[in-house]
């Protein structure tokens, strides 16, 4: 018996999936089996989009889905069909990073590294519904995602001053300054 495994056959049925991915439109064909996590990495090329444990345990193929934070092992490629995907890629803006890359950077928020991308989208998660967490917030806000590295603690203060720097920058924006032309 043969198998015609040439993607859209009966066998390897797909789905055409249209979604957004770090602000461009994406159309594909995937297999209602394919992961989310490997759509972005394999078919998408987005390698900081890690693969830890691959049954949610571990927090490191965390993505924003519509702006929220989802582990992207535990999601399904059709689950994202119409939807807004960011991953840590889409963060710089023309090579200059993000406030919160930048605080992890600046407080040494890594080892390895592999944990980062995932705590770096939670944390955009988390100061976009609260921008000025306490300690247990910011513990609390990072509980789904794992560092075997750091101990976590250079993790929290490389939130507490990201929370700070963009706090700082919505104040600047609301007083009628141009936060660009005010680091000049
Ligand atoms: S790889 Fe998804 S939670 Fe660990
Ligand atoms: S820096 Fe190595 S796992 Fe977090």
């Amino acid at each position: 018996m043969s198998t015609d495994d040439t993607p859209g056959s009966l066998d390897y049925p797909t789905e055409e999936v249209a979604l957004t991915i770090n602000g461009e439109d994406v159309s594909a064909e995937v297999e209602p089996r394919h992961k989310l996590s490997d759509f972005l990495r394999d078919a998408q090329g987005l390698r900081g989009v890690r693969v830890g444990c691959e049954h949610g345990v571990c927090g490191a193929c965390t993505v924003l889905m519509d702006g929220r934070a989802v582990k992207s092992c535990l999601t399904y490629a059709v689950q994202a069909d119409g939807t807004e995907i960011e991953t840590v890629e889409g963060l710089a803006d023309d090579g200059t990073l993000h406030p919160i890359q930048e605080s992890f950077h600046e407080e040494h928020a890594l080892q390895c590294g592999f944990c980062t991308s995932g705590f770096v989208m939670a944390t955009k998660e988390l100061l976009g519904e609260n921008p000025d967490p306490s300690d247990e917030e910011i513990e609390a806000g990072l509980a789904d995602n794992v560092c075997r590295c750091t101990g976590y603690q250079n993790i929290y203060d490389a939130v507490n001053r990201a929370a700070d720097r963009v706090d700082g920058e919505a104040e600047r924006v609301a007083d009628g300054g141009d936060a660009e032309e005010d680091d000049e």
